[in-house]
């Protein structure tokens, strides 16, 4: 996955470019690059490495200006990280510069017919077969070369595009992969994400999907791949400018989780009134209901760890088979749904490749598909039946944190709004729950309280090479998030274990450097847990666990340390028990020197098959 800009209009674009990059610096950093249309022509400058890289070179060069210009931050995918390979990809003829998110499948054919025809190739990468593939059907009207181009492509593209020839002319294309067009006064911004263009406007409008935006600086027309005229659809984004700034953290992903009481909060209120629930604007009649023969919940990464909570918290509550499946995983078992299975999408981005292609299968089968999505307008909620916001603000540290939290509070209100509709809860023991809901942001903000305590474990076994995550039930589904978490920013090697099986054959690998943590907030698998944790610690373990207030005493026993989470009603333990494996993650990772925020080899979204 990469990151777009765009500009045009009267300034100079190299400041927004530049900036709107630095915003979109989640969704890759391997290399970055700008192209500007200038007096002297398409100019760009290119580099492997970080932005910063980039912004030097620009700093130095003074003249390097012009109103109209592209921007690109690059997640590799065909092809090294490289100078050559780093985007904007200029034509052989030297008129067309082109930013590419996404992947062209049929890049090596293309790419070969034109070899054939002389054109010359500089990089490996699938993205300057387009420019040379437009530029072959170039006879100076750029629109109606990349109208011809997009025909042939095959995969994905979001497109920034510009042309010496065309110095009023701004294009911008989507296919299977977001752009947004920002609306200024007399100036139009295009990029692949809100947050680049929170400091410029907040009238965003979605290109839609297969569509081709013709941008000039006062305006811009839609036209589908057909070349037919569309419309527009505008939208206003409430996001605060610095909801995309650190606000004097160190870094996003401690300021992402000091904000999840906040995000709670905002994802919980609109859907509670008195003791009822609301569900935004789904309807699930009767009718509906009593066919519904299962729920499939399919997702990626954390997304699909909140599914496997929402497995246990509502097949428990509902009565009903619940599957979780990775979303990548979906398709190639030939699931079986049909039009009385509700398939729920959860993604923070909308837009993760994997989760949408496993959403258009379920569709084709007649499925009804409810997404609970962070970004308003992304593929996968417009694609959708219903969608539940969460509520969680830009999140821009690759590592989720606030966003899963807010995952699953709308898990929670969605079981409990389907538990009520099918008499599966009381009225009692639903205003019991929600209760203790309404009061989960505030026993976050408790927990957070203890982060300095985090922090010093952290000290204490911060060198540890192996590392094992135990827990049962929905302790178990935590502890995948946990051991992701710890994985993905400090490289350690985790790995999540149901506390039960890991005498099966994993205990062979537990001995004297071993961590274990181990997560115990279920009150009748307290003492299975006692017992496996003495198993491990037999074995010379050093012992971490993660329990509820009432436990401490018990486990206190059998443990190197214990931090306590609030007292809360065991379905809901999941939003309490992985504040402090964030926290210990995060400054495990700090602790060893890692790039916490952009870890090696990710990318926020990942917008590939
Ligand atoms: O945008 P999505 O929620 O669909 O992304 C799914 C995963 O890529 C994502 O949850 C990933 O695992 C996290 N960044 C890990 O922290």
């Amino acid at each position: 996955m990469c990151g777009i800009v765009g500009y045009i209009g009267k300034r100079n674009a190299v400041p927004f470019l530049l900036q709107g990059l630095e915003k979109l610096e989640y969704r890759g950093y391997d290399s970055s690059g700008i192209a500007i249309n200038s007096s002297k022509g398409i100019e760009v400058i290119k580099k492997q490495g970080r932005l910063g890289v980039v912004k030097n070179i620009v700093e130095s060069k003074p003249d390097f200006c012009s109103s109209l210009g592209i921007g690109h931050t690059r997640w590799a995918t065909h092809g090294s990280p490289s100078d050559l390979n780093s985007h904007p990809h200029v034509s052989s003829c030297g008129k067309i510069a082109l930013v590419h998110n996404g992947i062209i499948e049929n890049y090596i054919e293309i790419k070969k017919n034109l070899i054939e025809k002389g054109f010359d190739f500089k990089s490996d990468t699938d993205s300057e077969v387009i420019v040379q593939l437009i530029s072959s059907l170039y006879k100076n009207d750029i629109f109606s070369a990349v109208k011809k181009a997009v025909k042939i492509l095959e995969g994905s593209f979001a497109l920034g595009i510009i042309c010496k020839d065309n110095p009023n002319v701004l294009i911008a294309v989507n296919k299977d992969s977001p752009v947004i067009i920002g609306a200024g006064t007399n100036e139009n911004f295009i990029a692949s994400d809100i947050p680049a263009l929170l400091s410029e406007t907040r009238i965003i409008c979605r290109l839609p999907e297969k569509q081709i935006a013709l941008i000039k600086a006062t305006d811009f027309e839609l036209y589908d791949f057909d070349g037919r005229m569309t419309q527009k659809n505008f939208t206003t984004v409430n996001w605060e400018v610095n909801a995309a700034e650190k606000n004097g953290y160190d870094h996003f992903m401690l300021k992402e989780i000091m904000e999840q009481p906040e995000v709670i909060k905002a994802t919980l209120s609109p859907r509670i009134s008195g003791p009822n629930l609301k569900l935004d604007n789904a309807v699930f009649s009767k009718e509906y209901l009593k066919n519904l023969n299962k729920i499939c919940i399919v997702a990626c990464g954390s997304a699909y760890h909140v599914g496997c909570v929402a497995k246990y918290f509502m097949e428990k509550l509902l009565r009903k088979t619940v599957e979780v499946d990775l979303a990548s995983e979906f398709r190639y078992r030939c699931p079986i749904i049909d039009k009385n299975t509700l398939v729920i999408v959860i993604s923070q981005s909308g837009e993760t490749a994997d989760s949408i292609a496993a959403l258009r299968e379920a569709k084709l089968k007649g499925a009804r598909i409810l997404s609970i999505v962070n970004v308003i307008g992304s593929t996968i909620a417009s694609e959708s039946d219903d969608v539940l916001y969460t509520h969680a603000g830009p999140e821009i540290a690759v590592a989720t944190t606030k966003a899963y939290s807010a995952q699953l509070i709308v898990i929670y209100i969605l079981g409990l709004y389907l538990a009520k509709s099918t008499q599966k809860i009381n009225d009692e023991n639903l205003s019991l729950l929600v209760k203790k809901l309404q009061n989960l942001p505030y026993q976050i903000e408790n927990t957070l309280k203890y982060k300095e305590e985090v922090f010093k474990l952290a000290k204490k076994y911060y060198k540890y090479e192996k590392v094992f995550f135990i827990g049962r039930n929905l302790d178990y589904a935590v502890c995948m998030e946990g051991s992701l978490k710890l994985k993905e920013i400090s490289y350690v090697h985790s790995e999540a274990y149901a506390a039960g099986e890991l005498k099966h054959g994993t205990i062979s690998l537990v001995d004297e450097n071993t961590l274990i943590i181990a997560i115990a907030t279920q009150p009748e698998l307290v003492d299975k847990m006692i017992s496996n944790i003495r198993t491990v610690r037999a074995r010379g373990a050093k012992i971490l666990v993660i329990t509820s207030s009432l436990y401490i005493d018990k486990f206190n026993q059998v443990s190197d340390d214990v931090i306590s989470v609030p007292e809360v009603s065991p379905e809901l333990s999941a939003s309490l028990a992985i504040i402090p494996l964030q926290l210990i993650s995060y400054q495990i990772a700090k602790l060893r020197g890692c790039d916490i925020d952009k870890p090696r080899n990710l990318a926020k979204s990942v917008t590939v098959e």
